[in-house]
């Protein structure tokens, strides 16, 4: 039997190096975390018209997600009822209907089982269609432009999944009047981590910046003294709630946040009608972030990606650029090769934090290796509630490691195979205990 409360004592700031490594404990949380969580499944720009469709994961489950002819969005698992090949086999298009290259079921797309080989002959006229679509997704919600999928019935409805983390999200998602577009062409690959790493990271993990993208800081700014002059530890902050998290700068301009081209300078040509839209204090948030388990953004440099699980020690990373709608196809093309060159597999920044997750991964194949814990205890009681207007509950630093130890909690309490009414519940009571000190 799995003791989770062992594993994880985030109270203590305790991780044990099992949870990335075991594979009886990786299966677990396919069925405990991914199963049972709102995952991001596609963007609205990504499904223009009836029929249009993309291939998505669910954790290890492949779905497909097609617009439908009212306009609403279904998904579905990739996965025939015959025999179970892969029922659509291209990234994204615009379909008809999804034909099996196995032995030719058809399904409409709606996911329903339209047609069947020989259906006379073979089955003698006796299968019924109409139970052997697949599986469907049950529940989607599409929160200002991005759709989430979840297979249970019972997690709470998206927004108040999501809780104060909407704060941070909207900072990104409903920056413009006329919202995002993902630039076409995801960069997809792999890397030999565990997933929670990466999703930590992202949630948490400011502290590695000045020291493992030291040498991307000195291919970027050639001049010594402009790199000098460049502070990479900026006061901010860092927001944890519902396992997700945010971690910031406290930017008095959006110039002083932003280190891109001229795709950047259509962001900063748009800065009035966002700080309208958002507030000043909204507008500039602008950091690394993770919506519990496995979504990422990185607003610095408008990446965003999933992280899906393959196994204990490996992910594909699925990674987007994003935009304003109305952005010109030239900032688009530059976004996309400025994230390239920043944060994709070759990229200066992406490179450095690959390298740490698979190096820590390796050295868990040890046997000694996984029998201590990890250090999590980083500004350990120095929490804070509604700190300078921030909503929930935030840091008075952004290194921090408050946002994974909320992650690692929301973690062990679905491990432990918890209800969302418990959860809820021992949420409750953990803020009730808390030390509320004044900001
Ligand atoms: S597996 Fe799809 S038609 Fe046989
Ligand atoms: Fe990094």
């Amino acid at each position: 039997m799995l003791d989770i409360d062992r594993l994880v004592r985030s109270d203590e700031g305790l991780i044990h190096p099992s949870i990335y490594s075991d594979p009886e404990i990786y299966q677990l949380e396919l069925e405990r975390v991914f199963a049972r969580s709102w995952l991001f499944l596609a963007h609205d720009s990504q499904l223009p018209r009836p029929g249009s469709f993309v291939q998505a994961y669910m954790a290890e489950d492949p779905v497909l997600v097609v617009r439908q002819r009212d306009g609403s969005v279904k998904a579905f698992l990739n996965q025939c009822r015959h025999r179970g090949m892969r029922i659509c086999r291209v990234d994204e298009g615009t379909a008809k209907a999804f034909t099996c290259t196995y032995h030719g079921w058809a399904y409409n797309i709606a996911g329903e089982l339209v047609n069947v080989p020989m259906e006379e002959r073979a089955y003698h006229g006796e299968i019924d269609k109409s139970k052997w679509g697949p599986r469907q997704v049950p529940r989607i919600h599409q929160y200002k432009g991005f759709y989430f999928g979840t297979w249970d019935e019972d997690v709470p409805p998206f927004e108040e999944y999501l809780g104060d983390m909407a704060w941070y999200f909207d900072a990104m998602a409903d920056r413009f009047d006329e919202g995002l577009t993902l630039v076409p062409g995801p960069t997809k690959w792999v890397i030999d981590c565990n997933w929670k790493f990466a999703a930590e990271q992202f949630s948490s993990d400011m502290y590695h910046v000045p020291v493992s993208h030291s040498s991307a800081f000195v291919a970027l700014i050639a001049d010594p003294e402009i790199r000098q002059a460049v502070d990479v530890t900026p006061p901010g902050r860092q927001f944890s709630g519902n396992g997700h998290g945010s971690g910031f700068g406290l930017r008095t301009s959006l110039e002083s946040a932003r280190i891109g081209g001229n795709w950047d300078a259509y962001m900063r040509s748009s800065q009035e009608e966002v700080y309208q839209r958002l507030g000043e204090q909204r507008a500039l948030h602008d950091g690394h972030n993770t919506v519990f388990p496995n979504f990422s953004w990185l607003s610095i440099n408008n990446t965003m990606r999933v992280w899906h699980p393959r196994g204990a020690g490996q992910i594909e990373v699925w990674a987007w650029s994003y935009l304003p709608k109305g952005a010109p196809e030239k900032a688009k093309q530059e976004a996309r090769l400025d994230t390239v060159r920043t944060f994709s597999p070759a990229g200066i920044f992406e490179t450095d934090d690959g390298e740490n997750w698979t190096e820590i991964q390796q050295v868990l194949r040890g046997h000694v290796a996984r029998q201590s814990y990890f250090n999590a205890q980083m500004g350990l009681g120095h929490e804070r509630w509604d700190a300078e207007g921030l909503p929930g509950r935030t840091a008075g630093d952004m290194y921090q490691e408050m946002a994974a130890r909320g992650m690692y909690q929301r973690w062990a309490d679905l491990m432990s195979g918890l209800s969302w009414e418990e959860i809820a519940a021992k949420d409750a009571d953990r803020m009730k205990n808390e030390e509320v000190p004044s900001a």
